[in-house]
C-alpha cells in the first residue's frame, strides 16, 4: 500500500447528495477581456431553499476578489470569508442579489480549464471550457449541474485584438465603447447548469449557413476557427446539417436557439464541448479535407460533431442533477451518435469499430484497478471519470433498454423522458422510469448493470438430444469481483441468438413463449445466474450464433470447436457476429501458438479467410475487418503474466501464417486490383477499397518485405489523400524499410506547418514496435515541434507510446515507464487532466509478468510519492496502486 499524498480530499458520495441549499436564477456576466489579466463582474439573482438552513456557500478557485455586494451594499470584511475554494457569505436572503468582481490571469492558464489562452499571445483567442468544474475558476458561483439559471453575458475588450466576441445564447446588440474597444452581449432564455457556459474572444474566421427547423425556426449554423484553416471547416458544416435533421426524423427533436456557433481550437483537453449555443471543438475533431485528413477521422469529425449537437436535448434541456449522472447525457449521447453514425455509414461495420472500442477501452478498464460501475458511487477529481466505462458501456446499456423496447417503445419512452424533465437536472432513475412507464415495463431491474463494475462473463452450453430433436441451451453468468465489490448480482443479460445447420443455414427457432415459431432469430434474457432454454423441432445438431449484433457488453465463454467458430465466420449473416467469429477463432490460434497446442485452430482460421479472400460479393471493409485478428492489448487480457514482446511477436506470426496461406500472389494481385483510381471517392466503397489495400498490403510486408516496400514507396509518392499516404508511411515505418526515412523527411516538410498532420507523424513513430521505440521517442521530444504544453501533441507522442505501443512500452528494463513517469510529472504541473488520463495507460500493469510488473510499480509509486501533485494524478496512481 503507498500513501495517498495528503492534500488528496475526502471522496464526494453519491450517497451524500443533498438538494441545493441556495440556487441561482438569473446571471448577469460582465467580462473585461484581456490577455494577461480579465476581470469579470457576476450579478446572482439568489434563492433560497426554505427547508435548509444553511450559509450562501459559494465555489470559486484561484480567483482575485476585486469587490463583493450584497443588495447593493458593499459587504463588511466581517460578513465573508474565502478558504478551500469556498466563499462563505452572511445575510444573504431569499431574493438578494450578489454581485463580485474578480480578476483572473488566461494567459497564465496552462490546464485550460476557466478562461484560457488558445495559440499565441499575438495571435491566439481566448476561449473556456467548464465542464466539469471550470466555472468557479472564472467567477463564484454553486457550481453544481442542479443550480440551473439564465444567462446574460456581456463581452468588453479591445476591437482591434478581439474582433469577434461570442457568448452562448442569442445575440442581444453590440456597440462601440472608449479607446477602440467594443461589446457584444448575449441572452440565453433557457435555464442551464454553469458547465455550459462558455465564451470565445479573438480574431478569427468563419464560414455560415441559414437552416431552418421542422419546426420552423430559421437558425444561423457558424463555423469559427483561426484564418488559415477555416476552408476546413465545411465538411463539419455539412455533418452538423445532417445530425441536425436526423434528430428531427428520429426523435423529434428540434434546435431552440437562433444561433448555433461551433468554434475550433488547437490546446483542447478533451474532443469537443456542448456548450449551449457554442460548441467548442478540438479541431482534431472539427477540421477536414482529403489532403490532412484520414478516412478514419472524416467519420470521427461526423460523429463527434453529431455528438455535441445532440447534446442539446440529452445533456441540456435534460441535464444531469449531480455528477455520479454522467452517463444519463454521456451514455445516452454515444448512443445516440452510433445511431446516427449507422445509419450515415455502414451499420455492421459501425458495430464492429464500436464493439472493438469497447473491448479495447472498457474491458481493459474494467479488469483493471480503475474499474468503475457506469454509476460511480464516489470520486475524488470528476475529471477522471469522463471514461470509457461511463460512455462506451454506458451507450452499451442504453442500447440494451432500446433493444428490449423495440424501435417504436423506444422512441414513446424518449418522448416520454424529454417531456417529464426538460428544464430539469435529472438522474439515471428518471430515465429508466420515463422509458419503463411510456412502456408499462418495470426497467429497474436494470439498475444493477449502472451500480457494478466488472465485466460479466456469459458462459453458453448447448446439448442436442438427436432422438427427442431437442437443443438445449444452458446460460450461466458471473461477474469477477472488483475493488470494493466483492459479490456481484446477476444483472439482466439479452441474447439475441440464432441456430446455424451444417450447411450454414439458419434453422427456424421453435422456443417457448420466445419466438414466433418459425422465426430464425430471437432474443432471450438471462436475469438469473443460471437458466435453460429449450429448442424444439431441431433437425440437426447446430450451431448457435451468440450475442448478435453483440446485444450485451459481456465476455462470451462458449467452448465452439474451432470448425463451427469457421462455420460462422463463412455464413453468419449477422455482419457483427461474422467478424466476432473470426475474432473468437483467431484469438484460439493466438493461444495455440502460444502453448504450442494443436493446430486445428490457425488452420481453420487461415483456411475460412483464404476462402473468403477470394469472394467477390464480401464487402472489401468487412474482408479487412475479418484480416484483422484481436489486437495486443486485447490479446493480453486474456491471460496473467502478460509479456507484451512475445505476444506482439506471437501475433505477428500469427499474421504471417494467414499472408502464407493466402499466398504472395493472391496478395499481391488483390493489391494491385484495389491500386488509388484517379480520383478520390470518399464515399463507403472509396474508404473499404482504402481499408481493404492497407491490410493486403501489410499482409504482403511479412511475406514478400521487398516488394511491400516498394509498393508502399509507390503508394507514399502517388497517394490522393491522407489515408493511403499514412498507410503507406506506416507500413514503411513500422517494418523498418529503407525507404522509411526519406518518406518522414518528405512528410515532415510538406506538413510542416499542419498540426493536426504533424501529429500523426509523430504517432507513427511513437508505434515502432520494440526495443526501438523508446530512443525514437526520445528523440522525438527534442524536436522542435514537440511540446508538452499542447495537449494533442503530448498525446501524440507520449500517449501513444503508453498506450498504443505495447511492445515498445513494456520494455524489460523498465526504461519506458522511467521516461513516461517523468513526463507525467512534467505534465502534472502543466495541465492535471492530461497528466492524470495519460497516466491510465499504467492499468493493466497487474496483468504483466513479474519483471515488468515490478519495474511499473516502482515508477508509479516513485511518481505518487513526488511533492505537489494534483488532485487528478494522485487519484489516478492511488487507485492503480491499491
Ligand atoms: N462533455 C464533453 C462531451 O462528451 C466532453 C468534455 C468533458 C469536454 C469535460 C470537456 C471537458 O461531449
Ligand atoms: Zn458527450
Amino acid at each position: 500500500m503507498s500513501a495517498r499524498p495528503e492534500h488528496t480530499p475526502a471522496p464526494t458520495r453519491l450517497s451524500d447528495y443533498r438538494p441545493p441549499a441556495w440556487r441561482v436564477d438569473a446571471v448577469q456576466l460582465d467580462f473585461d477581456l484581456g490577455i494577461d489579466t480579465s476581470e469579470v463582474t457576476a450579478r446572482l439573482q439568489l434563492r433560497r431553499d426554505d427547508a435548509q438552513d444553511e450559509p450562501l456557500r459559494l465555489d470559486g478557485e484561484g480567483l482575485e476578489l476585486l469587490s463583493i455586494t450584497l443588495d447593493g451594499e458593499a459587504l463588511a470584511p466581517t460578513a465573508w470569508r474565502y478558504a478551500d475554494h469556498v466563499l462563505e457569505i452572511d445575510g444573504a436572503r431569499d431574493g438578494s442579489v450578489l454581485e463580485t468582481r474578480v480578476r483572473l490571469k488566461p494567459a497564465a492558464n496552462t490546464a485550460l480549464e476557466g478562461l484560457y489562452l488558445s495559440g499565441s499571445r499575438e495571435a491566439g483567442f481566448l476561449l473556456t471550457q467548464c465542464e466539469a468544474q471550470g466555472f468557479r475558476h472564472i467567477t463564484f458561483f454553486p457550481d453544481r449541474p442542479d443550480v440551473l439559471a439564465t444567462y446574460t453575458v456581456t463581452l468588453r475588450a479591445d476591437r482591434e485584438r478581439f474582433p469577434i466576441l461570442l457568448a452562448g445564447g442569442n445575440p442581444d446588440g453590440t456597440g462601440e465603447l472608449e479607446g477602440g474597444r467594443h461589446w457584444a452581449r448575449f441572452v440565453d432564455p433557457h435555464p442551464k447548469p454553469s458547465y455550459l457556459f462558455a465564451l470565445v474572444a479573438g480574431r478569427l474566421e468563419k464560414i455560415e449557413r441559414d437552416y431552418t427547423t421542422a419546426d420552423g425556426h430559421a437558425v444561423k449554423l457558424v463555423m469559427w476557427s483561426e484564418a488559415n484553416v477555416i476552408d476546413r471547416c465545411h465538411y463539419a458544416l455539412d455533418a452538423l446539417e445532417r445530425a441536425m435533421r436526423w434528430d428531427e426524423q428520429t426523435y423529434d427533436r428540434n434546435y431552440d436557439l437562433d444561433v448555433f456557433h461551433v468554434v475550433a481550437t488547437h490546446d483542447f483537453n478533451m474532443g469537443a464541448m456542448e456548450n449551449k449555443g457554442l460548441n467548442i471543438f478540438n479541431a482534431k475533431y472539427l477540421l477536414a479535407d482529403p489532403d490532412s485528413t484520414t478516412d478514419d477521422e472524416y467519420r470521427a469529425v461526423e460523429a463527434v460533431v453529431a455528438h455535441e449537437y445532440f447534446h442539446n436535448w440529452s445533456g441540456n434541456r435534460v441535464t444531469c442533477r449531480d455528477w455520479f449522472q454522467l452517463s444519463l447525457k454521456e451514455g445516452l449521447t454515444v448512443f445516440r451518435e452510433q445511431s446516427f453514425s449507422a445509419d450515415m455509414n455502414s451499420a455492421p461495420l459501425k458495430r464492429i469499430e464500436d464493439v472493438s472500442l469497447l473491448r479495447r477501452a472498457q474491458f481493459t478498464e474494467d479488469a483493471g484497478p480503475l474499474a468503475h460501475p457506469v454509476r460511480p458511487s464516489e470520486y475524488r477529481e470528476i475529471n477522471n471519470f469522463y471514461t470509457a466505462t461511463v460512455y462506451e458501456k454506458g451507450s452499451e446499456l442504453v442500447r440494451m433498454t432500446a433493444g428490449r423496447l423495440g424501435r417504436d417503445g423506444f422512441r414513446r419512452g424518449m418522448d416520454r423522458y424529454f417531456e417529464r424533465n426538460d428544464g430539469r437536472a435529472a438522474t439515471i432513475e428518471d430515465f429508466l422510469t420515463a422509458l419503463g412507464e411510456a412502456n408499462d415495463i418495470d426497467l429497474s431491474p436494470n439498475l444493477a448493470w449502472y451500480g457494478q463494475a466488472g465485466t460479466p462473463r456469459l458462459k453458453a452450453r448447448g446439448d442436442y438430444d438427436a432422438a427427442r430433436h431437442q437443443y438445449t441451451l444452458t446460460l450461466s453468468q458471473h461477474t469477477p469481483p472488483s475493488h470494493g465489490q466483492p459479490h456481484k448480482q446477476p444483472v439482466p443479460i439479452p441474447v439475441k441468438l440464432a441456430l446455424f445447420g451444417h450447411d450454414g443455414r439458419m434453422l427456424p427457432l421453435h422456443l417457448d413463449g420466445q419466438a414466433a415459431a418459425g422465426e430464425t432469430e430471437s432474443v432471450v434474457v438471462l436475469d438469473q445466474p443460471e437458466h435453460s432454454f429449450v429448442f424444439r423441432d431441431v433437425a440437426e445438431k447446430p450451431v448457435p450464433s451468440l450475442l448478435r449484433g453483440f446485444s450485451a457488453p459481456v465476455i462470451l465463454e462458449c467452448d465452439y470447436a474451432p470448425h463451427e467458430l469457421a462455420l460462422l465466420l463463412t455464413h453468419d449473416v449477422d455482419g457483427f457476429n461474422r467478424w466476432e467469429a473470426g475474432q473468437q477463432l483467431a484469438a484460439r490460434a493466438f493461444d495455440a501458438l502460444r502453448d504450442g497446442g494443436d493446430d486445428a485452430a490457425p488452420v481453420a482460421w487461415c483456411d475460412a479467410l483464404a476462402a473468403l479472400f477470394t469472394l467477390a460479393e464480401l464487402d472489401d471493409a468487412l474482408l479487412a475487418g475479418l484480416l484483422t485478428p484481436p489486437g495486443e492489448l486485447e490479446l493480453a487480457d486474456r491471460q496473467p503474466d502478460a509479456d507484451p514482446a512475445r505476444i506482439h511477436a506471437l501475433r505477428q506470426s500469427l499474421l504471417q501464417r494467414l499472408a502464407s496461406r493466402i499466398g504472395a500472389a493472391a496478395l499481391h494481385a488483390r493489391y494491385q486490383s484495389l491500386a488509388a483510381p484517379t480520383e478520390l471517392d470518399l464515399g463507403a466503397a472509396g474508404q473499404g477499397m482504402r481499408r481493404l489495400k492497407r491490410r493486403v498490403l501489410e499482409l504482403l510486408a511479412l511475406i514478400d518485405a521487398e516488394r511491400a516496400h516498394a509498393l508502399a514507396a509507390a503508394q507514399y509518392d502517388n497517394a490522393h489523400g491522407m489515408t493511403d499516404r499514412l498507410a503507406a508511411l506506416d507500413v514503411l515505418v513500422r517494418n523498418q524499410a529503407t525507404q522509411g526515412d526519406a518518406a518522414l523527411a518528405h512528410f515532415r516538410a510538406r506538413y510542416d506547418d499542419n498540426a493536426l498532420a504533424l501529429d500523426k507523424w509523430f504517432m507513427v513513430q511513437a508505434q515502432i514496435p520494440g526495443e526501438p521505440a523508446l530512443a525514437r521517442v526520445q528523440a522525438l521530444e527534442a524536436d522542435p515541434k514537440f511540446t508538452l504544453k499542447n495537449p494533442n501533441r503530448a498525446r501524440a507522442l507520449l500517449g501513444t507510446f503508453a498506450s498504443a505501443n505495447p511492445s515498445g512500452f513494456h520494455r524489460a528494463d523498465g526504461a519506458g515507464y522511467v521516461l513516461f513517469a517523468e513526463r507525467l510529472a512534467q505534465l502534472d504541473a502543466l495541465n492535471p487532466q492530461i497528466a492524470a488520463r495519460l497516466a491510465t495507460a499504467f492499468n493493466g500493469w497487474k496483468r504483466l509478468e513479474p519483471v515488468r510488473r515490478e519495474a511499473a510499480r516502482e515508477a508509479m509509486a516513485q511518481l505518487l510519492g513526488r511533492p505537489a501533485l494534483s488532485r487528478n494524478l494522485g487519484e489516478i496512481l492511488g487507485n492503480m496502486l491499491q
